[in-house]
């Protein structure tokens, strides 16, 4: 069924109320909402409403067993849909939030099943971009948003990726530009005797260490082996796959380097070759085939699920990339790349 979605234009800094308002609206009455957060886009429903929420898992083809983050703007609704809030849960809300931390804590009843896909437990994060913030303000609702792409493809930091996925299929997407960190919130369990992160995100290992010393790194984290917890279901799914195959070669940077590009080279006689040059400030120039790079984290961060879905449009058969070191948001990275690759070698 083809629906018309509603496309309001905001500016990011400074919404316009009246628009934020309508997409409260839409919310309330049980519809679909793509929104920016500081991260990437999220596709919201009312976290109370079970049947809005299945919506979401209907739009994106989500498997049922991948529970959802809900957000929220205050601390208040964290008591509200949290059982227990415990001390080490304010200390990183104090220091985190608002902001790319998602929090997994033990659910209240009121938060149907859907949302968590059946757990006990429940994903917290209160986002910083001033649309995400506003509009759970005026809906006055935690609203459940996974990431606004179809499941699998890369995550949406514009409005023209979630128009890409869900024009027809949606209420409303509210374009507020790129989001500005680029890749998901990082997601900590503190259910667990030790807190845990598990997927690293727009806050670092190091930036949450200093808070809590005791946080442990899960393997999942890292997704180098095929590792997969139940504890944080999303991580069993490949991800952020462009159609094109990603080849990721891992190895100390300038032979990792070297070994993309004469790949490129080899491959570029038969297929459409793209070559993503990271962390490095040389770029080779290779006939026939595309080349990108990008220097600091921070950029990384900011354009590759972009680039990723530019490559798709330009039907890229390949796209071979050099691993990062796995410092700060180099994790974060590295795990999407992972993630995102059909195959790895090691030179
Ligand atoms: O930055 C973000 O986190 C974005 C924006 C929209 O907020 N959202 C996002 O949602 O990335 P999604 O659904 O793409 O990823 C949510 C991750 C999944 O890996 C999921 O398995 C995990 O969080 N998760 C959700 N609830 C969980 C729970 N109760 N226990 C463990 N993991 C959970
Ligand atoms: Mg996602």
């Amino acid at each position: 069924m083809v629906m018309k979605t509603l496309i309001l234009k905001v500016n990011p800094n400074r919404p316009a109320l009246s628009k934020i308002r309508l997409a409260a609206k839409l919310l309330e009455e049980g519809k679909l909402v793509a929104f920016p957060t500081e991260t990437v886009y999220g596709l919201g429903a009312n976290a109370f409403d079970e049947r809005a929420v299945k919506k979401i898992f209907e739009a994106k083809g989500r498997p049922l067993d991948n529970p959802i983050i809900v957000h929220i703007y205050s601390i208040e609704q964290l008591y509200e849909i949290a059982k227990k809030v415990p001390k080490r849960a304010l200390m990183l809300a104090k220091s985190f939030w608002p902001g790319p931390l998602t929090m997994i804590l033990r659910k209240k009843a009121c938060i149907p099943d859907a949302v968590t896909a059946g757990l006990d437990t429940i994903a917290i994060r209160m986002p910083s971009h001033k649309v995400a913030r506003l509009l759970c303000k005026e809906a006055k609702l935690p609203i459940a948003a996974p990431s606004a792409n179809l499941s699998g493809r890369p995550s949406p930091t514009n409005a023209k990726h979630v128009i890409e996925d869900f024009k027809g299929k949606i209420a409303c997407i509210i374009d507020g530009g790129n989001t500005n960190i680029g890749l998901e919130s990082t997601v900590v369990d503190l259910t667990a005797k030790r807190a845990t992160l598990l997927r690293p995100g727009g806050i670092t290992a190091e930036q949450l260490s200093k808070v809590l010393s005791e946080l442990k790194v899960h393997e999942v984290a890292r997704a180098d082996k095929n590792a997969r917890v139940a504890k944080s279901p999303g991580t069993k799914y490949r991800h952020y796959a462009p159609k094109a195959k990603l080849i990721l070669v891992e190895g100390a940077k300038e032979k990792a380097i070297e070994k993309a590009t004469e790949l490129a080279k080899r491959f570029a006689e038969k297929k459409k070759v793209a070559l993503l040059i990271l962390a490095s400030k040389k770029k080779p120039r290779l006939k026939g085939v595309i080349v990108k790079r990008l220097y600091q984290k921070s950029s990384i961060a900011k354009r590759l699920f972009a680039l990723l879905r530019e490559l798709d449009s330009k039907n890229v058969d390949i796209i071979i990339v050099n691993a990062i070191d796995e410092k700060e948001l180099g994790l974060a990275i590295m795990n999407r790349l992972r993630r995102a690759s059909s195959e790895r070698l090691k030179v």
